[in-house]
């Protein structure tokens, strides 16, 4: 079994670079059965999530292979358009190649990923959006099918806003006849890449980033190079162990846009940042003050950024409470903060955190991504040594999270225990 062992307290210092947004990245390289050609998508991170794509990817017969740090995909020969369980069980986002495969075969057969830490994660406005371009869609065997002789236009408004639909959705209908509307989008950064992705590859797609998406179908997606934008929540993350830690860090490779509700959050809190073209500085010269956070689809407060939020509100005096308004059941991580100190109480959907307790070291385990993050920064902050757990969930979506770490003068040592 792998482990971090976290060494605290450490006040971090220096500079930090972000990588690529795991979240346009798991669906930008599905996208690229889409295209007719090589695609050369620079920035990618090297995360396990990538690397089971690229598997994907390679099943299904195209050429994938990094050059330098440009991940090239030639997917001119596909072979199959079959995503296999033992794939889709270990990455919710194998959902893109429903898309992706039904916009270049015609077909597409993806295992049902299934539930997860979060909660149910059902994909009926993926199905919806499917059916509305003219595809039949049934669930057999675990598995959905899709198929469409010729997919058309249509004008879906989502019952719920979903980052997931919304990829999906444009991934099916950029090569189906006619104008697509897609309304009650999400609008999420990543959203917005992927638009981008596929029309710096020929892909004729407006409005990404607002409520009304329209996507007027072409014939051909042409190959290219792309690069992905800067991880909004890899970004957060830093920003926040800077705040709890009550450190100084220069968050670098960010874009200040897309941090705005993180920024504005961390000054409502007393903390200070300060904003500069493609960089964010994070430092803590007063003392702080608790606040409200009610997580809501982009611009709101990400849902992504809860669990770390919760680590610095357990370091500030006095009455913190998040709302989680995304997720059925994101607060399973309180029970590990717990164990290390921190006074919560979860209600329904609603954290309170009463802060200022003293956090010491403890074993705890990673319930997911963005909870084992949490558990590193609540390490970062307690007295002691803390073992986590079940890394493997962190590192599917943190590239080279101990050494970002540690080069802002953490102590963290990854560990394999038989
Ligand atoms: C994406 O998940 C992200 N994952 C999640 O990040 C993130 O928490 C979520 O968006 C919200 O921002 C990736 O991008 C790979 P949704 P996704 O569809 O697309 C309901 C991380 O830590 N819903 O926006 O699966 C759903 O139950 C991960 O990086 C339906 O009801 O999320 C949820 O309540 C965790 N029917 C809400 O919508 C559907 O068909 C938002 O889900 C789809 C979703």
């Amino acid at each position: 079994m792998n482990k971090f062992i976290v060494h605290g307290p450490t006040r971090l210092r220096g500079e930090v670079e972000i990588s690529g947004a795991k979240n346009a990245v798991v669906a930008i390289l599905p996208a690229t059965l889409l295209v007719d050609g090589v695609s050369h998508i620079e920035n990618v991170p090297r995360i396990s999530d990538v690397r089971i794509i690229m598997d994907i990817l390679r099943s299904l017969g195209a050429e994938v292979e990094w050059q330098d740090n440009v991940l090239t995909v030639d997917s001119r020969r596909i072979t199959s358009c079959e995503v296999d369980y033992k794939y889709a069980k270990k990455l919710r986002a194998s959902y893109y190649f429903m898309g992706s495969l039904l916009g270049r075969c015609g077909k597409a057969v993806v295992a049902l990923p299934g539930g997860c830490a979060l909660g149910a994660r059902p994909i009926d406005q993926h199905i919806k959006t499917f059916k509305g371009l003219g595809a039949e869609v049934r669930i057999e065997h675990g598995s959905v099918y899709c198929t469409s002789a010729s997919l058309n236009s249509t004008h879906i408004y989502f019952d719920v806003v979903s980052v997931g639909a919304t990829i999906n959705a444009m991934l099916g209908a950029c090569k189906a006849k006619g104008l697509t509307i897609l309304e009650n989008v999400a609008k999420e950064p990543h959203i917005v890449d992927v638009a981008n992705f596929l029309n710096a590859m020929g892909a004729n797609i407006s409005g990404a980033g607002t409520d009304v998406i329209k996507i007027r179908g072409v014939a051909r997606l042409g190959g290219g190079s792309y690069a992905v934008i800067p991880d909004q929540i890899e970004a957060g993350t830093f920003m926040m162990a800077a705040a709890a830690t009550r450190g100084d860090v220069l968050v670098r490779n960010v874009i200040p846009k897309h941090m705005e509700c993180i920024s504005g959050k961390l000054r409502e809190m007393n903390v200070g940042v300060e904003e500069f073209d493609d960089s964010i500085r994070v430092f803590v010269d007063r003392p702080l003050q608790n606040a409200r956070v009610k997580t809501m689809p982009y611009p709101g407060f990400p849902t992504d950024m809860q669990p770390q939020t919760a680590v610095l509100m357990a370091t500030v005096e006095g009455t913190g409470s998040i709302k989680e308004s995304i997720w059925e059941s994101r607060f399973r991580y309180t029970e590990e903060l717990k164990r290390m100190g921190a006074d919560i109480t979860v209600s329904g959907e609603t954290a309170t955190i009463n802060g200022g307790a003293k956090l010491t070291g403890a074993p705890v385990k990673a319930c997911d991504l963005r909870a084992g993050a949490a558990m590193i920064i609540a390490g970062l902050v307690a007295n002691g040594r803390t073992e986590i757990e079940e890394i493997e969930y962190i590192e599917r979506g943190y590239e080279d999270i101990v050494r970002k770490f540690n080069a802002l003068g953490a102590n963290i040592e990854r560990v394999t225990e038989d």
